[in-house]
């Protein structure tokens, strides 16, 4: 089952679009293969194969924040920075306990509507800005 990506969720910049795509993909295997109770190092793979791609992303997001002189970037960053600390206290609570159902309802409650919530608001804050901007 893969995870629906929501229209509403498009910043209207390509390349940003394209990076949350792809987050929800990875999102979605880490779900799948959790709920499919596979083993607890595959489901640790697929969460590290999906934090990597967070650092990454959040890094080419600032990179582009910096580059057009964005004036909300500090709160933007800390925002991310928030974020990557959850996803590593998730990696522990995985490591310890395996991939049980309160670990898929966490990732439900601490990944997807983190990032739904962040995308919504302030990645299509910045998109708007860099429209106008740039
Ligand atoms: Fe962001």
């Amino acid at each position: 089952m893969s995870l629906e990506f929501d229209p509403l969720l498009l910043t209207g910049v390509d390349e940003i679009d394209a990076q949350h795509r792809e987050l929800f993909q990875r999102i979605g295997r880490l779900l799948d293969a959790s709920r499919d109770r596979r083993s607890r190092d595959e489901v640790v793979r697929l969460l590290e194969f999906l934090g990597g791609y967070v650092v990454d992303h959040f890094a080419a997001e600032e990179r582009t924040m910096e580059e057009a002189g964005y004036p909300k970037l500090e709160g933007h960053q800390s925002e991310h920075r928030q974020f990557v600390k959850e996803l590593e206290i998730l990696r522990h609570e995985l490591k310890s306990e395996g991939p049980s159902h309160l670990f898929v309802i966490r990732v439900g409650n601490r990944v997807t509507e983190w990032l739904r919530e962040h995308i919504y608001r302030t990645d299509r804050t910045l998109g708007d800005w860099l429209k106008a901007h740039r």
